[in-house]
C-alpha cells in the first residue's frame, strides 16, 4: 500500500448531466482525497496534447470535439492506491460493461461519452496531472 495522486476529469457529459458532486461524493466515500480541482474548456490543442497516446486510433477526432465541447472538472484524488481505486470507482472503459455501483455504470452514455477519466500507471498520473496543475496548486 502507499500514497498515491491521480488525475480525475469529469468530461462534459457529466457536467452536462450535472454529476459533479455525486462523482466527488464517490470519490470520497471511496477513502480519496480531492487536493487540487478547477472547471477549464480545453481548446483543441490541449484535448490533442493530452490524449496524444491515442492520436492515431480511429476515435481520435471524434474524442477531441468531444472533450472540447464543455467545459470539465480536472481534480488530483489521493488516497491509498489512489491510481486502482478511482479506476475502480469509475468502473469500466465501456460503461455496457462496467460493474453495478460504479460512475460509468450509472452515468455514461456510451464508450467515448464515459463520463469521468482517470490515469492508468504511476508515470501517466505524473504526466497527466502536470498538464493540468502547478505544483503550487496541489494541498496534499
Ligand atoms: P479515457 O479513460 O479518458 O481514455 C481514452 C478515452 O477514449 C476513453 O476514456 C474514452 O472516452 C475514449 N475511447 C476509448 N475507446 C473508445 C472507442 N472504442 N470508441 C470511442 N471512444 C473511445
Amino acid at each position: 500500500m502507499s500514497i498515491e495522486q491521480t488525475l480525475s476529469i469529469i468530461k462534459p457529459d457529466g457536467i452536462e448531466k450535472n454529476v459533479i458532486g455525486e462523482c466527488f461524493q464517490r470519490f470520497e466515500k471511496g477513502g480519496l482525497k480531492i487536493v487540487a480541482t478547477k472547471m477549464i474548456h480545453m481548446d483543441r490543442a490541449k484535448a490533442e496534447g493530452f490524449y496524444a497516446v491515442h492520436k492515431e486510433r480511429p476515435f481520435f477526432n471524434s474524442l477531441v470535439e468531444f472533450m472540447t465541447r464543455g467545459p470539465v472538472v480536472v481534480s488530483v484524488l489521493e488516497g491509498e492506491n489512489a491510481i486502482a481505486k478511482n479506476r475502480e470507482i469509475m468502473g469500466a472503459t465501456d460503461p455496457a460493461k462496467a460493474d453495478a455501483g460504479t460512475i460509468r455504470k450509472d452515468f455514461a452514455s456510451n464508450i467515448e461519452e464515459n463520463t469521468v477519466h482517470g490515469s492508468d500507471g504511476p508515470e501517466t498520473a505524473k504526466f497527466e496531472i502536470s498538464y493540468f496543475f502547478e505544483k503550487n496548486e496541489i494541498f496534499s
